[in-house]
């Protein structure tokens, strides 16, 4: 089968294409003939080392697809299902892979398979952003960093769809308008405003309760300085880089601020979770209170062209690849 690997760490020039031999399922695992694989930005950080990885390794964490094999044991999925799996193992960038049945969950009927992939990993980090790290509540104003983004796009919706007024910040002009079609009531052009005298300026002079800073270095000190008092950051990502370190006096002075950096997978640790968490996702598309907004598809064997694109801020909403 096809896979994509690297044998050492770099830019989009160190993803190779090769030949492997068929995977098989161990006990508790299902083969998956991938039908759509997801693309995201930690794909990036494993491909560069920023996330270390065993060398060589194969990338990506989330695909969907048919059922092809189930192993011993497996109750969960049989031969046939549609499954979608986005907690690893590292490897989805393949025609087949092989997962934990009780990492995967089964999408609803008429969910397809490419929905499925471009919706799994970054609507339950919504979710845990949204609903569990902080619980935003109905006319609370948000920002939201890289809003027409892959997980921005379903964050803006989602925080609509609870109630919140939204701030997006994006990086063109389109990327603006995009964001306003998704729900944002504002958006702040990040490269060229200043973000924290914008959100000043829309929150007469309050500032927001909760930022989502997926972007790291180059926001973070806009993100701390757009806190309201005992606001929260959360510093979910490293788009342009990892955040910097910080001294926790500096919270207090900034009126008591909060950070956390969390990520999906203490979110999802148990399969109690990652089924509460795929459920609640699936029931926002379902409403139609989230639309999943594939904004590319590349070929598989194209994987280098979509992490330049991604890396390049060329892309909008989700990206797959297609084996
Ligand atoms: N903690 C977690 O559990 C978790 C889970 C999923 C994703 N994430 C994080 O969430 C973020 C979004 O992930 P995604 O896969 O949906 O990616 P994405 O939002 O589709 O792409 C990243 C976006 O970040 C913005 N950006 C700002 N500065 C950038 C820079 N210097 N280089 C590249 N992009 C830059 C770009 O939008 P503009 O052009 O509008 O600036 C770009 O489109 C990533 O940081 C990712 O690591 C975290």
């Amino acid at each position: 089968m096809r896979a994509i690997r690297i044998s050492r760490t770099g830019g989009p020039e160190v993803l190779e294409t090769v030949e492997i031999e068929p995977l098989r399922p161990g006990p508790g695992e299902i083969l998956v003939r991938n039908q759509a694989i997801g693309l995201n930005f930690i794909d990036t950080y494993h491909r560069t080392g920023l996330y270390p990885v065993k060398l060589p390794s194969g990338l990506g964490m989330e695909g969907a697809g048919e059922v092809v094999e189930v192993g011993e044991g497996v109750t969960r999925f049989q031969a046939g299902d549609l499954a979608a799996y986005a907690s690893g193992p590292i490897g989805a960038y393949a025609e087949f892979h092989v997962v934990k049945a009780e990492r995967a969950v089964k999408p609803p009927a008429g969910l397809t398979a490419q929905v499925a992939a471009a919706a799994l990993l970054k609507g339950m980090t919504a979710e845990f952003l949204l609903r569990r790290c902080f619980p935003v509540q109905p006319g609370q104003t948000i920002l939201v960093h890289a809003a027409a983004g892959g997980v921005g796009s379903i964050l803006v919706q989602w925080a609509k769809a609870l109630g919140a007024v939204v701030i997006g910040t994006v990086g063109s002009a389109d990327k603006a308008a995009r964001a306003h079609e998704l729900g944002a009531d504002h958006t702040i052009l990040y490269r060229d405003q200043d973000v924290s005298v914008e959100v000043r300026r829309i929150t007469d002079g309050v500032g927001v309760p909760i930022v989502y800073d997926s972007v790291g270095a180059a926001t973070f000190e806009a993100s701390l300085k757009s806190l309201a008092r005992r606001g929260m950051l959360v510093s979910y990502g490293n788009a342009s880089g990892p955040a910097p370190a910080i001294l926790p006096a500096r919270l207090s002075q900034l009126g008591s601020v909060f950070l956390t950096r969390p990520t999906l997978f203490d979110y999802v640790a148990t399969t109690e979770d990652l089924d509460a968490s795929a459920s609640a996702l699936f029931d926002v598309i379902a409403k139609g209170q989230v639309r999943i907004d594939i904004g590319q598809t590349f070929p598989l064997a194209e994987a280098r062209a979509a992490h330049e694109a991604m890396e390049g801020r060329e892309t909008v909403g989700a990206s797959l690849l297609i084996p």
